[in-house]
């Protein structure tokens, strides 16, 4: 394993000029986890109690009515222990049955996981692509919903892989006419993007069914959450089936824990509760509308500055995510070397994913890090790229951050 050699004076620094906040001695700035906040750490370590003490069940009961906040749904929230790939299978179980289909529409890596998770479960996926970098013709989603049969569809709010964003108002319209299910994978965007399963897209009743997350992402929390949220439809849909091939994502064993959380069916992570609660009023603190603004700002702000470098945003700017940024690299830059530098002062990027590896970087800009956070990071890839030999402009990079962000 390679050591990384971590310059905590760097970190240390921004928290003294910013009034702190975030602890964390590197800056973690992959598509999640997200930097953690202090009060985030603080919830995280208080003193374990019995899942099933009422002071713990508040803290629960608390989570689940901020979750319906956070989607403004009408419907029910789980919370369990577990990744957003468990809150994806969780969301297809439920819904869908063996034997029949599913659309999935894929926009890169994670929307081509809500197949294989298909497929494990017996059901008939059928899948509309999109090239790495676009959106989903919608088109191509009316024609495959035109042959009829389709129970589910599945929608990847943001593609983690290509930092490209779904189109979910021209999208919704298409897959609520055709009379399926629209469940959609927050994985990368809840808590930074707006979610709401009561908007209605085109008609009063066409609105999101099934949303899902995990924790680590926009909310700022670490990994081990997996947020699901069900709809009317979504729930009316579990309740025609008779039985789902799972147990423990069967979400009619969680309805009731979920209402009476003092009751048991399996050991809820009590210390990631009490992170997530805390994660959740910092968020409900600044304001969904002023969050999702701000995570706007941040992304236009990122892809500016990274131009100034000479990488290329893979998505066009309308299709580009506010949470993540997936950018090639300019010709002749040794991306692994620049990532390695980058994390020996502190920064941890990632690598782009499959024929994308060594020819892009990804970077994260969601949840609870800062602006100035942000912008110190970007300064240090323009000093990597400049100790590489390469004369790139950082200060005109950090300026077309702040300009793009709308503050000095
Ligand atoms: C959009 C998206 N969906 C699903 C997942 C899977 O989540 P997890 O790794 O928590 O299982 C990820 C992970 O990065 C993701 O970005």
């Amino acid at each position: 394993m390679t050591r990384v050699t971590v310059r905590p004076a760097v970190c240390c620094a921004w928290r003294k000029e910013r009034g702190g906040g975030m602890p964390n001695r590197e800056l973690l700035l992959i598509p999640g986890p997200t930097p953690v906040h202090d009060e985030i750490y603080e919830a995280l370590a208080q003193e374990t109690r019995s899942h099933t003490d009422p002071r713990f069940a508040a803290v629960l009961s608390d989570c689940l009515a901020y979750m319906r906040q956070l989607w403004n749904t009408d419907g029910e929230v789980f919370l369990f222990a577990g990744s957003g790939t468990l809150a994806m299978e969780m969301a297809l179980v439920n819904t869908v049955a063996p034997g029949e289909t599913l659309l999935v529409v894929s926009q890169g890596y994670f929307g081509d996981r809500f197949a294989e998770i298909g497929q494990a479960y017996g059901l008939r996926v059928e899948v509309v692509r999109s090239a790495w970098g676009e959106q989903v013709d919608p088109e191509m989603v009316r024609q495959a919903l035109a042959r009829g049969g389709v129970r589910a569809v599945t929608l990847t709010h943001v593609d983690t892989s290509t930092g490209v964003r779904a189109d979910l108002a021209t999208l919704v319209p298409v897959i609520k006419e055709s009379g399926a299910l629209c469940i959609l994978d927050g994985v990368c965007a809840t808590a930074a993007m707006e979610e709401d399963m009561r908007r209605p897209y085109g008609q009063p009743e066409w609105t999101l069914d099934v949303v899902l997350t995990a924790s680590q992402k926009a909310l700022g929390v670490p990994p081990g959450l997996g947020l699901v949220a069900f709809g009317p439809r979504a729930l009316a849909a579990r309740a025609a089936l008779p039985r789902v091939p799972a147990y423990f994502l069967d979400i009619a064993r969680w309805q009731p824990i979920m209402a009476d959380p003092t009751r048991y069916f399996a050991t809820p992570p009590v210390n990631m509760v009490y992170a997530l609660h805390k994660g959740l009023q910092i968020a409900l603190a600044e304001g969904w509308a002023a969050r999702y603004a701000r995570h706007e700002r941040l992304g236009r702000a990122v892809r500016a500055a990274l131009r100034q470098y000479g990488f290329r945003p893979l998505a066009e700017e309308a299709a580009a995510a506010p949470t993540l940024t997936c950018a090639l690299c300019p010709e002749g830059v040794d991306e692994a070397a620049v990532r390695k530098q980058l994390a020996a002062r502190g920064v941890v990027v990632a690598g782009g994913l499959a024929h994308l590896a060594g020819r892009a970087v990804r970077m994260g800009h969601m949840g609870n890090v800062r602006a100035d956070q942000i912008a110190q990071a970007l300064q240090q890839v323009g000093e990597v790229l400049q100790a590489n030999g390469r004369p790139v402009p950082v200060q005109a990079a950090v300026s077309a951050f702040w300009q793009a962000y709308g503050e000095e």
